[in-house]
């Protein structure tokens, strides 16, 4: 049976030196999580952003935390506001700071300390071409993605555009981790594929924390 409340115990699943999949990590929290992403859309809500080069992105996108990662025709960029209303992004909640730093834990990074916090809704068809986060000061600091939702295929590749990737389910709790060598992956996610989760009804969320200044 589908297990949407976390009876199942967590795996580690390595990816590549410095990349991991924690899977089902965050299942448990899973309706307590999309419950503040729900607070946070109430007041800033999802925006499919313009890229730099006039795209409209088929994610849309928030975020909470210090910074929020935004795109506009000056560039993809970090800002302590909301470009669509000006205000402040809202405070990281408790549970989302946690549960980041305790899987960059597991993960082996020790001492995480995100100030951002991208929150990405995939509708059917909405996908996120092959790219590196790049766009933070510190390198040494990873990156931690919780999966929430429908299931996607995420791509997970090299260090050029290039190279070859694995392709790999993500489901409703499963978290990934990559830092030290493999901060600069390459990696994406292929267009979400229509269905309803009991959760999350006809979207996949993710949540990317990061330490961006
Ligand atoms: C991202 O690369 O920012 C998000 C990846 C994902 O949605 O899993
Ligand atoms: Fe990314």
């Amino acid at each position: 049976m589908l297990d949407l409340f976390g009876d199942e115990a967590p795996w580690v699943e390595p990816l590549a030196e410095g990349a991991v999949i924690l899977r089902r990590r965050a299942r448990q929290q899973g309706a307590a999580l999309l419950a503040s992403i729900a607070q946070i859309a109430a007041q800033h809500p999802f925006q499919h952003l313009i890229t730099p080069g006039g795209y409209r992105m088929s994610v849309a996108m928030t975020n909470c935390g210090d910074l929020g990662w935004s795109s506009g025709r000056r560039g993809y960029h970090y800002s302590d506001v909301d470009s669509f209303n000006g205000r402040r992004w809202p405070a990281m909640p408790q549970g989302f700071l946690l549960l980041a730093q305790q899987a960059a834990q597991e993960a082996g990074f020790t001492d995480f300390q995100p100030d951002a916090c991208l929150i990405n809704r995939y509708e059917p068809g909405a996908r996120l071409s092959l790219h590196q986060d790049k766009d933070e000061k510190d390198l040494r600091q990873p990156i931690v993605s919780v999966s929430l939702g429908l299931p996607a295929q995420f791509q997970f590749g090299g260090f050029a555009r290039g190279d070859g990737v694995q392709r790999l389910l993500l489901e409703h709790g499963d978290v990934v981790v990559w830092g030290g060598p493999s901060r600069l992956r390459f990696h994406g996610i292929l267009p979400l594929k229509p269905g309803e989760h009991p959760l999350a009804g006809p979207y996949r969320y993710n949540l990317t924390f990061r330490r961006a200044r």
